[in-house]
């Protein structure tokens, strides 16, 4: 795959030195920051990018309250997991893979979680894949990436992409109505107890939204 080469020379331009006074997740955050920069000089999508990874950090640590798991392989999963979205929407797990392979070959720090950390990048989107397959790392990082992907957030992530449309309150609500199917069905995906847990509630606000919705506008319907 083309990207898959370029990306190697796209690591070379980057003017990045892992610095050993800094924790290995610090030096990862400010390796995507400038990847982002590069990649994405019009900051097209790198805010939006930057903004869920740091949503699901925030989720994950919800999660490894409970669950157990390793926290920095965590972390440094889910700062590259997506990263590469900047130059290949599809297939992005397969070029941050790369990715994050060319940057710990050439910062060799994180040796010992290196394997785990670069196979939880690669199957993060994996969503059906079977649990027992999965470490507990896996579990986590993948639990993360779909809880930001529901909830008050799913709505206003629709009415963003929509607003421009002119749709009448009665589209809208179809769209949220066959988006709220989808998250009923998906809450098979999600892997962990405590992923579970936060899955339902983050429903029950979306339906609570969306019945809400479905009484103001006929109410209000002439
Ligand atoms: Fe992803
Ligand atoms: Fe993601």
């Amino acid at each position: 795959m083309k990207f898959l080469t370029d990306i190697k020379s796209t690591f070379d331009s980057i003017v990045f030195e892992w610095d050993e006074t800094k924790s290995n997740i610090q030096n990862v955050y400010e390796f995507i920051n400038i990847f982002l920069k590069i990649t994405d000089p019009y900051n097209k999508i790198s805010t939006r990018i930057l903004e869920h990874t740091m949503r699901t950090i925030k989720i994950s640590e919800r999660l490894l309250n409970k669950e157990i798991a390793d926290k920095e392989i965590v972390i440094i999963t889910l700062l590259l997991h997506d990263i590469s979205k900047t130059v290949c929407e599809n297939s992005h797990n397969l070029v941050s893979h790369r990715l994050a392979e060319i940057l710990f070959e050439k910062y060799p720090y994180l040796d010992k979680k290196k394997k785990k950390i670069l196979d939880c990048i690669l199957y993060h989107s994996a969503k059906d894949l079977d649990s027992l397959d999965l470490t507990p790392e896996m579990k986590v990082v993948m639990d993360a990436d779909i809880l930001d992907e529901i909830g008050i957030l799913l709505i206003s992530r629709v009415c963003l992409r929509t607003h421009n449309k002119n749709l009448s309150i009665q589209e809208l609500i179809k769209l949220l109505e066959n988006k709220y199917n989808k998250v009923e069905r998906e809450l098979s995906y999600v892997k962990t107890k405590t992923g579970k847990e936060i899955y339902i509630q983050k429903k029950k606000k979306f339906k609570e939204y969306l019945d809400a919705l479905k009484i103001e506008s006929v109410e209000y319907k002439l």
